[in-house]
């Protein structure tokens, strides 16, 4: 221990940057880094830190799900636009498929737009579906899967999600990745083990790690006005973190965004972007309005200590 504690973390913008160390070394010094951390944010900094376990960019999401009009979603674009975004952040907005080329073609460059589903492979005689390679055309960086309205209203299960996620990251689209527990799984005590479970579909068949921003929604919160406690919601992701660097890697663990979902709004996100292993957000509802949701994506600040 004495030995790491002459080790002073080093940030970058956002970013925590560390010294490369050994597997050995590398277990303890994390745990020496969080307790830094947590230190620094109850004793006077000497410059602008961050409170943020992972190494990855604060990002927030807008999905904005089956909801919009040609004229709303007009209005939404145009309040984007012109709204004031904080720059440490990576941005996306989700609209609905028959919008995606009108916001695509309006919508500052500086904010990302994601599908809301993509199909498990090349399009062709599959009905209804969109393929990814028609996303791409259009524009389109990210796709949304494993959301829990479409594992639980449309049914889709852990194999179908994994095999389009790994389609997916394939062809070059980033994939944010929700996992969550319904209400009874919560009270049954078995949040984990439903998450772990949901992340090892996608661990099982993606090729890398390098596109994918993990979103923890518990189902009981989206929609429900009913947010996460930022220790609920904290204790999840910690466990979410641990998990990949039980089975993936640290380097993955480190640098995996993992954001969370559930009756975010502007009123809540500071609070909840305070907490280590929050890594930014997916919003619903509060994502519809242009002020609110850049409200939201500025919730950063509160990751920064003042100097
Ligand atoms: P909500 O939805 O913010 O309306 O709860 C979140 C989501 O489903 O991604």
């Amino acid at each position: 221990m004495a030995m790491i504690s002459t080790y002073c973390p080093h940030f970058n913008g956002l970013r925590r940057s560390s010294p490369k160390l050994d597997s050995s070394q590398s277990q303890s010094f994390l745990q020496h880094i969080n307790s830094q951390l947590r230190l620094a944010s109850s004793r006077k900094p000497c410059r602008a830190v961050t409170a943020m376990a992972g190494s990855g960019k604060f990002f927030v999401g807008g999905n904005w799900k089956c909801n919009g009009t040609k004229d709303s979603i007009t209005k939404l674009v145009s309040d984007l636009n012109s709204t004031k975004l904080e720059t440490d952040v990576d941005v996306v907005v989700s609209p609905p498929f028959v919008y995606l080329d009108q916001v695509t073609a309006s919508l500052t460059g500086r904010i990302e737009v994601s599908a809301q589903n993509s199909w498990i492979g090349k399009g062709g005689a599959f009905t209804g579906e969109i393929s990814v390679e028609q996303l791409k055309d259009i524009g389109c960086k990210w796709v949304i899967l494993g959301h829990s309205e479409r594992r639980h209203i449309i049914g889709e299960d852990d194999q179908f999600i994994g095999k389009k996620a790994a389609y997916a990251l394939n062809e070059g689209l980033g994939v944010i990745a929700c996992i969550g527990e319904l209400l009874e799984e919560r009270e049954a005590g078995k949040t984990f083990d439903v998450c772990f479970q949901q992340l090892k579909a996608f661990a099982d068949v993606v090729p890398s790690w390098d596109n994918i921003v993990i979103a923890y929604e518990p189902v009981w919160a989206i929609g429900t006005g009913k947010v996460a406690t930022p220790q609920q919601a904290q204790e999840v992701h910690v466990a979410v973190r641990d998990w990949l660097k039980k089975n993936v890697s640290e380097e993955v663990a480190s640098k995996t965004r993992i954001i969370y979902g559930g009756s975010v709004n502007g009123s809540n996100c500071a609070e909840l972007a305070k907490q280590e292993d929050i890594d930014g957000f997916l919003v619903g509802g509060a994502s519809l309005k242009g002020p609110e949701f850049a409200t939201i994506v500025n919730s950063v600040t509160s990751k920064k200590v003042a100097a």
